[in-house]
């Protein structure tokens, strides 16, 4: 699979098989968080992983009684030390920087379990304090995410995101370039695969309009 094939493929997932993971494949997941870039190469993203059913069920109950994922046999945890960016960028490291370096972890490591055939859900609605207890992380240790990792057991539909039209603006902010084909002389993949998903359910419409 080529990246824009698993960026595609992506999927949050909530339902697991209780199947054991490869460890093999845990350690190529782990290694895309390690590759990923942090601001000024600071390093300060610590990444838990935790397979003890018990911490899992109390780390489902932390993050808000989502109780689906204690069935992932693995939750990857992605924290940061804000301390130690502080030191080189202040305030703005310690409130900014570390959520991307957190962010640009949990993606690469998201990413990297679909290509491995592996299925995540990013979560980020917990309460702190619990989960902080719940796996043992030091108080000031800012926990960001918790993936769970496992073998999906549902194949959820893609939702409806917006066009890139919507999203991206040219030039100054709110400027909206209605002709993408213009501007890149082809479509990419992804826009093309996009219209024609597009073309087949306004053809679909059609028949059915015909018929009735
Ligand atoms: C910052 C962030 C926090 C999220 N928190 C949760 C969560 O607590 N529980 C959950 O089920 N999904 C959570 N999600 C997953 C989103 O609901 C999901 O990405 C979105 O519905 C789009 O679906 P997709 O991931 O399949 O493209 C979160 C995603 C992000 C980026």
């Amino acid at each position: 699979m080529d990246l824009f094939e698993v960026m595609q493929k992506r999927r949050s997932v909530r339902k697991f098989l209780e199947a054991p993971l490869d460890w093999q494949d845990v350690g190529e997941v782990l290694e895309a968080g390690r590759l990923a870039p942090t601001a000024g190469n600071v390093q300060d993203v610590r990444i838990l992983v935790v397979l003890d059913p018990d911490t899992r069920n109390k780390i489902a109950e932390a993050c808000y009684q989502q109780y689906w994922m204690a069935k992932a046999p693995a939750h990857i945890i992605v924290g940061v030390e804000p301390q130690k960016i502080e030191q080189f960028y202040g305030k703005r490291g310690k409130e900014l920087y570390t959520a991307h370096d957190a962010g640009a972890a949990a993606m690469s490591m998201i990413l990297a379990a679909e290509a491995l055939g592996l299925a995540t859900c990013w979560v980020g609605a917990f309460e702190d304090h619990m989960l902080k207890r719940a796996c043992g992380m030091a108080e000031d240790v800012q926990a960001h995410c918790v993936i769970p990792l496992g073998y999906a057991d549902e194949k959820p539909r893609e939702p409806v995101k917006f066009g890139i039209e919507t999203i991206v603006y040219l030039g100054n902010w709110g400027n909206r370039y209605t002709n993408m084909r213009d501007l890149t002389g082809e479509f990419s993949d992804l826009s093309e695969n996009a219209l024609k998903k597009g073309k087949d359910i306004i053809e679909k419409a059609k028949k059915h309009l015909q018929r009735v």
